[in-house]
């Protein structure tokens, strides 16, 4: 029989009660339920609106409950119509007198909406770990890597020299606003909207700011339509956890690249990547492109949540309980994502080498060389001409920069030097872009150090 059985003359139909049941997805959120209703009680006794008595049993048979599904004693059941509702019927088979007070000044409205404020609370915490995590490991491997020169690339093609730290620490830095744009989330969700009741709060003289404290929130909501119907936090955090999985899928995009034959700039860990069933040579970046596929479903999420509640009026639709699988889909997809990532990201090996190599084949320092010529007292729009008929030289007569002869160099212009070689040696050009934000070694552990610095203060 269901809580609501009073108005009705007939027991729900079986398919109805199926196909109503939000359970299976929000058991999940037991626990939250639980705390939020502790909160509740405290704050009602404290009223004086249920006895002390009243409290003591709802205190010790929540407890109860929640000892009992965490050891597997207590099963939720499939038929009850959610978890709040089945937490209550628990409660009251227990404690009938006081289980049947609980719900007093309060609506499953309000009660949901508090809940998934914070289960996703709890949620954000575990995902800021683990971005912690994953720029610590892209940290450590930048460290080893500040003097490993590697082509920089635009349009996909050889551009400007740069290393390998600046190249990974530019992910950290998407990381770490990651981070933040979570925490800014946070401000805007761990805000109260018990006491909102179903829709237009309730006559009982409730404490609303005692529930929020109790809660560790930094306030109540102060629009009860607005405090049951609100799903912004969810819709932001679904759009922050897809700006994580748009970051990992630009870095899983790379890694692919580079453990490709082509480009061989990495080689992944055996334990983290497969092989082929047929394919006896294979090595595939499977994790890489796992992450890169996920990061559809979860840029759909947000996609999900806004187009279901742009229709809605206030307050309370039953529309919303859609919200939850979309949201969870997203953070569970982000928390099987960033620690596999994180390890193999920690276990990759680098083929400094072959980097180098390929740096220096597509003449990056082009750009370079034009700078040299101005430094010789040409404007820079002549020197880079001259550069770019050096270049087409170079390619028509298979040549590169770093070894054509000097008298070649001359008959494009007087005054080049013996010294161009040391200004166009990728080395050079990397050391000699000091500007802050840029790659030369002692700049880019500069940025490391700040970059840490940054991390301790979250
Ligand atoms: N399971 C519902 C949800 O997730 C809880 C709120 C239901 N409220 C109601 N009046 N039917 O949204």
């Amino acid at each position: 029989m269901a809580l609501w059985a009073g108005r009705f003359k007939k027991e729900i139909n079986a398919n109805v009660n199926a196909f109503n049941s939000s359970i299976s997805f929000d058991a999940r959120m037991y626990k939250h339920d639980i705390m939020g209703s502790q909160a509740h009680a405290k704050m009602l006794a404290k009223q004086g609106i249920i006895s002390r008595q009243n409290l003591t049993e709802i205190l010790k048979g929540l407890n109860d409950i929640l000892c009992e599904l965490e050891n597997g004693d207590l099963l939720f059941d499939p038929h009850a119509e959610d978890i709040h509702m089945f937490i209550e019927a628990e409660l009251t088979k227990r404690y009938p007198e006081s289980g049947k007070k609980l719900h007093t000044a309060r609506s499953r409205n309000d009660q949901v909406a508090l809940d998934l404020r914070l289960y996703t609370r709890d949620e954000i915490k575990d995902i800021q770990g683990m971005l912690m995590e994953l720029m610590q490991v892209l940290i450590n491997q930048a460290k080893g890597h500040t003097h490993t020169i590697m082509c920089g690339y635009t349009h996909l093609q050889r551009a400007q020299p740069i290393t390998f730290a600046h190249h990974l620490m530019a992910y950290v830095e998407m990381f770490y606003r990651d981070y933040t744009r979570l925490d800014d989330c946070m401000k805007r969700l761990n805000v109260s909207p018990l006491g909102s009741g179903a829709l237009a709060t309730t006559t009982y003289p409730i404490d609303r700011h005692f529930v929020a404290q109790e809660l560790h929130m930094n306030d109540i909501m102060y629009n009860s339509l607005d405090g049951v119907s609100d799903r912004d936090y969810a819709i932001e955090l679904a759009n922050d956890l897809a700006m994580i999985m748009m970051h990992l899928s630009r870095l899983s995009e790379e890694i692919i690249l580079w453990c490709s034959w082509e480009f061989k700039y990495i080689e992944l860990d055996d334990a983290y990547a497969t092989g082929s069933s047929i394919m006896p040579q294979k090595k595939n970046p499977d994790i890489a492109e796992l992450v890169r596929g996920k990061s559809a479903r979860v840029i759909n999420d947000v996609s999900t949540l806004l187009t279901m509640m742009k229709g809605l009026p206030l307050a309370y639709n039953k529309d919303m309980q859609e919200d939850k699988e979309t949201l969870f889909d997203a953070i569970d997809q982000v928390k099987l994502c960033l620690p596999v990532f994180s390890d193999m990201i920690n276990t990759m090996k680098v083929n400094k080498q072959r980097m180098q190599e390929c740096a220096a084949k597509g003449f990056i320092n082009a750009t370079d060389c034009a700078d040299y010529l101005v430094k010789k007292g040409k404007a820079f729009r002549d020197a880079y001409k001259t550069t770019g008929q050096l270049v087409a030289y170079c390619i028509d007569h298979d040549e590169v920069l770093e070894t054509l002869p000097l008298d070649i160099y001359k008959s494009f212009d007087e005054v080049f030097e013996k010294d161009v070689y040391q200004a166009i040696s990728l080395l050079t050009c990397v050391e000699n872009r000091l500007v802050d934000g840029g790659p030369a070694p002692q700049t880019c552990q500069k940025a490391i150090k700040r970059m840490e610095k940054q991390l301790e203060a979250l």
